[in-house]
């Protein structure tokens, strides 16, 4: 394939661009990322960014924009109703997506909040391969819940399924039968799927899935937030497709499913989202809400110059050159940890890699938050910041016990087209020398925890002095180097 390039028999992703702005960053000594990680309550989501050297939280918002995103935001027009701007923007969607109507909002979880609000009502059931937090959140606002029916190997750390995102069809069968289709709100399968790991679903899955939901009329939801990556996995993993081109396998997904919503901030690397819809009913009543919670329809809650830069990045994402960099990255980093022995899921998927802290920090118990503890020492240990996802990022049950999160993951996110072959392999050795020093890491405990998706300001303190040992060790073993 032409994006990743072979050198005397070893794979190695390269960059199809060049880099032609630049932002510098700061490594600060390993003392000061201590007390930074203090001061942020042992928790990623709290650091101040001049503190990050690598900035792995998350690939939302902060992926690298082409130069024609930048150009195109010039001719935004600016207007509260009826902007050309708006209009170009529909008109891509429309093309890329097959679609009849397109609704703007602000971001990803907007579009969840309206499609939940339409369709989601007290006591009803939205069947789904995997939740993501928001998703979840918003349906269980409105007096929903939540049934997962992924396939049992989407569960499975380590594997070498090429499509561990696929639904369960048995489990989806079962669902219907048990639950009845008046009470099933609607299935949403999501891209790239991003809790377990931005493991994708095939296109045979989703076909399977839409015959069945078709047949028992019940609404087919498609999250394309993570799309592009779910596209590459399906050219270069699902054979009757090698030789489809990106557009035509966009066009036959978005044929299977009813409605189709995104983060702009992934997907077309700019901000906002959307949602399409070819239904002149279910559009009607989507449309009610977004005046009230987005803004006027021809903007949303997106900014005109985003709106802009949304429609060039969303072309620029048909094109095989730009979203195998993802994929191909996440995959040279995953490898570079393999080959040391560091436990990482697999296959690689899209959106980062994913270490494995159930493996990593074994002896840490899963009360005392271990991918969250493995997040405050890998930013100690490197100035990496990734996102804790496992038991911190679930919600307690009701009568306040802990909700087990199924994997305990520390997610190293890859922003589009951000990140350099170099500091892939700098990541990769401050990880392994953590991996090698695993034992000196310890739990973490609430301070202050919220109610509601408490992993994005809750604070903790370490179990004992184990930030402390970790600097000491890094002392020992890097000497006077940052
Ligand atoms: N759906 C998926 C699959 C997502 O990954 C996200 C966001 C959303 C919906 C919500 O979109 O942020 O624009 O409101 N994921 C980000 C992440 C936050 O870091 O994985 P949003």
């Amino acid at each position: 394939m032409s994006n990743v390039k072979f050198l005397s028999g070893e794979r190695f992703p390269l960059e199809m661009h060049k880099v032609r702005m630049v932002q510098k960053i700061n490594l600060l000594p390993v003392e000061e990322r201590r007390r930074s990680m203090q001061e942020a309550g042992f928790n990623t989501f709290l650091l101040r960014n001049r503190d990050v050297f690598l900035d792995m939280l998350t690939d939302s918002g902060v992926n690298a924009m082409s130069e024609k995103q930048y150009a195109a935001m010039m001719q935004a027009d600016d207007s509260y109703a009826g902007s050309e701007t708006f209009y170009r923007l529909e008109a891509v969607l429309q093309d890329i997506f097959g679609a009849k109507y397109f609704l703007p909002a602000h971001q990803g979880r907007a579009c969840e909040h309206i499609i939940s609000k339409v369709l989601v009502k007290p006591g009803s059931v939205a069947l789904m391969n995997y939740h993501f937090t928001t998703t979840k959140a918003h349906i269980t606002l409105m007096g929903g819940s939540i049934e997962e029916i992924i396939s049992d190997e989407g569960l499975n750390i380590q594997s070498t399924a090429p499509f561990k995102g696929d639904v369960d069809i048995d489990k989806l069968n079962e669902a219907i039968k048990r639950l009845g289709k008046d009470k099933i709100a609607f299935m949403r399968i999501e891209a790239g799927t991003n809790l377990v790991g931005g493991q994708p679903v095939s296109m045979s899955n989703m076909r399977e899935v839409s015959r069945i939901c078709r047949e028992k009329g019940i609404p087919l939801v498609y999250d394309a937030s993570l799309l592009s990556d779910n596209l590459y996995f399906i050219k270069t993993r699902e054979k009757e497709y090698r030789d489809v081109d990106i557009q035509s396998i966009t066009r036959e997904m978005a044929s299977l499913v009813d409605i189709v919503y995104f983060s702009a901030r992934k997907l077309g690397s700019a901000r906002g989202g959307g949602i399409l819809v070819s239904d002149e009913g279910l559009f009607l009543k989507m449309r009610e809400w977004i005046p009230i919670y987005e803004g006027f329809l021809t903007y949303g809650g997106m900014s005109v110059r985003e709106m802009e830069a949304l429609a060039v990045g969303l072309r620029e994402t048909m094109d095989m050159d730009v979203i195998s960099q993802t994929p191909i990255f996440v995959e040279a980093l995953c490898n570079e940890l393999i080959a040391e022995g560091a436990p990482v899921l697999t296959p690689p998927g899209g959106l980062g890699c994913h270490l494995d802290a159930t493996e990593f920090c074994s002896h840490i118990p899963q009360t005392q938050y271990r991918a969250g503890a493995l997040a405050a020492a890998a930013f100690i240990a490197g100035g990496v910041r990734g996102m804790e996802r496992g038991t911190l990022s679930e919600q307690r049950n009701d009568d306040g016990s802990e909700r087990l999160a199924d994997m305990e993951l520390l997610r190293l996110a890859m922003p589009k087209r951000v990140v350099t072959l170099s500091q892939i392999k700098y990541i990769a050795d401050r990880i392994v020398w953590l991996y090698k020093n695993r034992h000196l890491i310890g739990g973490l405990e609430f301070v202050e925890e919220p109610k509601m998706l408490r992993f994005f300001f809750g604070r903790l303190k370490p179990i004992g002095n184990w930030p402390d040992l970790l600097v000491e060790q890094f002392r020992k073993d890097f000497g006077e180097s940052l």
